[in-house]
């Protein structure tokens, strides 16, 4: 596919735009969508900006049944001076088709995928909201649509990007939040598909957030799948924890996701010359932290809430408050400097926003 053949179709009948107030999460979406399909033996064709639309699916196609699905979430935008902003664009397609990759999906071109996405963006710019907090979240996903139920990779894919105009991702914004540590369930296991961007990571995660939010929390903290000590992730959130002035979150083992937010977060400490270590952390290691007076913040880390504060910890019958449920010093500053830099506030020395 080259860009030049994307064909766009205009919408005749735009909708209205949401309060730009009370936007919530994902529950908006523009008037156009871009789509392109894979037929075996075709590869991918038929790039298209179309009306924002309703897709019909033969109910027998493999996505149903055997999730061969990929996701990813970026965000756009709008400067003071009205620029539009795509943060860290390329990471995201880059690590699509590593998701593809193991997900037996055919690679995108993610040159071209880009060139889409900044027309798509272009079309709905009006859509960017432009209030505080607020930004045009960007939802690029691949699913397999063929007609069968063998168990084997699809003949037929469909790649189709949506957009979002957002507010905050919790109700709270950005305010530390309860988080109880699982015990029973996992998201993931080395081998598995944790390091891919997959909806079956998600679905699997889902009853560990019903047993956290029964019992008063807002998320789950996830331990290794294998000996149930090590830290993984919080929510569908990377980790991070300031022990002793130093910033550690786990290390990427083959089932963390390689979050595009944990690597920023990564990057801005080390300019900001504050200590920074990619190693793997055990649950004891942060007890004994807490208890030995060393564990000074926590926080999780994506692009859909950029940080989430972690006021409180429960582990078995232990509740582990920290900071005294207080947002932390390091972590308000990555919060502000990472969000003025996504939306041109702050100059960007790292070549993040294009
Ligand atoms: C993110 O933090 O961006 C996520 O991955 C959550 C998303 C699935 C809503």
């Amino acid at each position: 596919m080259t860009m030049t053949e994307i064909k766009i179709e205009l919408t005749t009948n735009k909708k209205d735009k949401p309060d730009i107030n009370n936007l919530g999460f994902g529950r908006f979406f523009t008037d156009h969508m871009f789509v392109v399909d894979y037929t075996e033996g075709k590869g991918w064709h038929e790039p298209r900006i179309i009306p924002y639309q309703p897709i019909s699916l033969d109910p027998a196609s493999k996505v149903f049944h055997y999730a061969q699905t990929v996701f990813e979430g970026l965000k756009a935008y709008l400067t003071v001076d009205n620029k539009v902003l795509l943060f860290r664009p390329e990471s995201n397609f880059k690590r699509l088709n590593a998701s593809n990759e193991r997900l037996c999906i055919p690679v995108i071109d993610e040159e071209l995928a880009l060139e889409a996405l900044k027309q798509l963006v272009e079309v709905d710019r009006e859509w960017i909201p432009n209030a505080p907090g607020t930004s045009l979240y960007i939802r690029p996903f691949i699913i397999a649509t063929e007609p069968c139920l063998g168990v084997a990779s699809s003949q037929n894919f469909q790649f189709i990007i949506i957009l979002s105009p957002v507010g905050s991702y919790y109700k709270e914004g950005i305010k530390p939040v309860k988080i109880l540590v699982e015990q029973q369930y996992v998201r993931a296991v080395a081998g598995g598909t944790g390091e891919a961007k997959t909806g079956g990571n998600y679905a699997s995660s889902l009853k560990g957030q019903e047993l956290a939010n029964k019992d008063g929390y807002s998320q789950t903290l996830w331990l290794d799948g294998r000996e149930k000590q090590y830290i993984e992730e919080v929510g569908s959130m990377n980790i991070f924890f300031k022990i002793n002035g130093t910033v550690v979150t786990p290390a990427l083992n083959g089932s963390i996701l390689h979050g595009i937010t944990r690597d920023s977060m990564i990057q801005l400490l080390k300019a900001k010359n504050i200590p920074v270590e990619e190693r793997q952390i055990s649950i004891h290691d942060i007890t004994e932290a807490y208890h030995n007076g060393t564990l000074e913040e926590a926080f999780g880390t994506g692009t859909a809430a950029v940080i989430s504060p972690i006021g409180e910890l429960k582990w078995l019958d232990e509740r582990i408050i920290i900071n005294n449920g207080e947002i932390g010093e390091v972590t308000q500053m990555l919060y502000d400097t990472l969000t003025g830099i996504q939306n041109g506030s702050i100059p960007d020395q790292f070549n993040w926003t294009i």
